[in-house]
């Protein structure tokens, strides 16, 4: 699937809006490496936090079950236009805020997540909004479910670490910035 925003309307984006917080989209090293080991076709519901202009969401729906669910949750209203253009009937588009997460799913006929993968900027959220992702997403995830997170640094342990028992940590350097990915597991 090609993509469906040039670099100079996303770095728009960027310019708009601070929780955009990146120049470009994570490039296809870094998405390819998020997913490193990981049997997307395993999972039947996916739930992607801030997809910008789909760079792990396509990478996602090419690698998934035909049966299987993509929930794409994105507060940027040009990223969530872009993202409507992708035709594939197991993604959902949502203009909402991760927080939302465990309404979203229940409003999509869903209990809980096999996965969840999230590229918002934990550092521009403030404590409390960053607790309660992080926590509503432990609660929303099945017993032997994922959160992954990718970030440009590790700031990000210090509150995933309440919540889940393991965290594995890996790191990208051909990303602009170096990508740094945590794979959560209860
Ligand atoms: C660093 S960009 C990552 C974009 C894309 N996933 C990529 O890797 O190229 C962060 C994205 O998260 C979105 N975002 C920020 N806060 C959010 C929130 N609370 N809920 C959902 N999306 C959010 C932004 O609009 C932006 O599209």
């Amino acid at each position: 699937m090609a993509r469906a925003m040039s670099n100079m309307e996303y770095f728009r984006q960027f310019i708009k809006d601070k929780n955009v917080a990146s120049l470009f989209p994570t490039s296809q090293f870094a998405v390819k490496r998020a997913f490193k080991n990981i049997n997307l076709n395993g999972y039947k519901v996916i739930v992607e936090y801030g997809p910008g202009e789909g760079a792990f969401t396509r990478r996602m729906l090419n690698e998934m079950a035909p049966d299987a669910t993509l929930i794409a949750i994105e507060t940027n209203e040009e990223m969530v236009k872009v993202l409507n253009e992708i035709n594939d009937k197991r993604l959902i588009v949502v203009k909402d805020s991760a927080e939302n997460i465990k309404g979203i799913l229940k409003q999509n006929g869903f209990d809980n997540a096999d996965c969840v993968v999230s590229g918002i900027p934990f550092t521009f959220l403030k404590r409390h909004q960053r607790e309660n992702i992080v926590k509503r997403t432990r609660e929303a995830l099945n017993g032997h479910g994922m959160f992954i997170v990718y970030q440009n640094s590790y700031y990000a342990v210090k509150y995933l670490e309440k919540e889940f028992d393991h965290i594995a940590r890996d790191f990208e350097p051909r990303n602009i910035p170096p990508l740094f990915i945590m794979r959560c597991t209860i």
